[in-house]
């Protein structure tokens, strides 16, 4: 009996403690804690709310700080009124054409009919270099039977294996990033306790077109050196036999 009351006596201090419905309030941004954009880029900062029933938004501000905290700018006020009513559930804001003064700290603050104030808030920060592309070769292995280790990739460039070392793997060892690279013939072979699997991918050798014209260039470079010693030679010649006579 004594336990029992000791319980219900915590079930009601927890729940005397838990918060109130109408500070159910809240706002979150869809992207978290830090966004890159790059500058002249376009930014959208999107978030979204949480209310009860029984709540309403009735004010929803938009401010920015600079990283370091100083200097905030309010950015938009939007107010609940009847001609315009406030969407509740999602806010967002746009900067068309992103430049040093729009990066910072973005803070959303939204207020409900009760007072109640929430905010959030992003940091958003310049990228001066674009991401780098790659491209790369998956090695894939269809298998749905059960076994017990696992496949081991290796992979073949004109026939010369590359080490697992090689900064041009992916961890697992599936996939060779080949940007850059100058192989014709890509091999993986795989290789486990179900057998060894041997595949390539051949890229085409420089097209005939192409070798036929640097040919051209190079004979019509080879001819023009011939007659300029032709004509050489045979002024010589003339002006040998010119002096003997
Ligand atoms: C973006 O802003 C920069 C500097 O303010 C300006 O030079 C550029 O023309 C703008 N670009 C567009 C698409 O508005
Ligand atoms: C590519 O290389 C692999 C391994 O060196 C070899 O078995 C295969 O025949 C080659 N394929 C072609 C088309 O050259
Ligand atoms: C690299 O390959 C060697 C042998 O070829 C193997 O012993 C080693 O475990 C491999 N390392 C990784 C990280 O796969
Ligand atoms: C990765 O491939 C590029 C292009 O072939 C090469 O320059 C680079 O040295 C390779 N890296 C390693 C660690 O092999
Ligand atoms: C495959 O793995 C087994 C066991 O590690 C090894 O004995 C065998 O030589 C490997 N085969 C190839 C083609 O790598």
């Amino acid at each position: 009996m004594e336990t029992q009351h000791i319980l219900v006596w915590r079930i009601c201090l927890i729940l005397a403690l838990l918060p109130h419905p109408h500070q159910c309030l809240s706002v979150h941004f869809q992207n978290k804690g830090l966004l890159y954009v790059a500058p002249g880029r376009e930014l959208v900062l999107q978030t979204q709310f949480q209310i009860t029933p029984t709540e309403k938004i009735i004010m929803v501000i938009w401010d920015r700080q600079t990283e370091k905290g100083q200097g905030q700018v309010r950015l938009a006020n939007h107010q609940d009124a009847p001609g315009n009513p406030l969407d509740q559930k999602e806010a967002s804001f746009r900067v068309e054409n992103i430049s040093s003064s729009d990066y910072g700290m973005y803070t959303i603050t939204v207020t409900d009919q009760m007072g109640n104030e929430q905010s959030a808030n992003i940091l958003v920060r310049e990228i001066v270099a674009a991401p780098v592309a790659s491209l790369s070769l998956q090695c894939e292995v269809a298998n749905d039977r059960a076994q017990w280790d696992s496949p081991v990739f290796s992979w073949l460039v004109d026939g010369v294996e590359l080490s697992n070392q090689t900064d041009n793997l992916s961890a697992d060892g599936r996939r060779l990033y080949v940007s850059g690279m100058k192989g014709h013939n890509y091999t993986c072979v795989v290789n486990s306790s179900l057998g060894t699997s041997v595949t390539y991918y051949v890229t085409d050798s420089p097209t005939p077109s192409q070798s036929i014209q640097s040919c051209n260039t190079l004979c019509g470079v080879l001819l023009g050196f011939i007659i300029a010693i032709l004509i050489t030679c045979g002024y010589l010649y003339w002006k040998c036999r010119q002096r003997r006579t």
